[in-house]
């Protein structure tokens, strides 16, 4: 069963190496455990999208929950879904422009089409509070 979550968790003082070294770890395991998604890290907080199995999914939240880089892992969502919004991405960096008033906009073009306007919603007003 295809499933998509999302959370946020808390990192306040994360080195951009840090940050670099989590988006290598991610483009090396999660080709090969079938994941996808995109994730936001805004200087004090991240945001990820992540889709496939069931199973994998699982694994993979106890491995990020127990990771001492960040904290206050809060899943936002979690559902089955049809098909993969993002099945070209193994974990694609989301950047959130400096301007709080192109933030929106930046991100609405950069976010796959096929996410429902709910989590869609979730995501833009994370970057944009932040
Ligand atoms: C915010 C955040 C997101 C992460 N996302 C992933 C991910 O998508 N895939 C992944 O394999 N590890 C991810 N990790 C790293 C895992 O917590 C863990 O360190 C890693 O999976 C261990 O892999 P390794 O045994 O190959 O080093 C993430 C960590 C953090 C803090």
């Amino acid at each position: 069963m295809l499933s998509q979550y999302l959370y946020i968790s808390t990192a306040p003082s994360l080195s951009r190496d840090d940050v670099e070294s989590i988006l290598a770890t991610s483009a090396r395991n999660n080709p090969a455990n079938g994941i996808t998604g995109l994730l936001l890290y805004n200087g004090r907080n991240f945001l990820q999208l992540l889709e496939g199995e069931e199973g994998e999914l699982k694994t993979l939240m106890l491995r990020i929950g127990n990771d001492p880089r960040h904290s206050g892992v809060s899943l936002l969502s979690s559902k089955t879904i049809e098909e993969r919004t993002c099945p070209e991405w193994a974990m694609k960096r989301m950047f959130i422009a400096e301007s709080v008033d192109s933030r929106r906009d930046t991100l609405e073009s950069e976010l796959p089409e096929g996410l429902d306007s709910e989590t869609r919603k979730m995501i833009v007003n994370f970057a944009v509070l932040n």
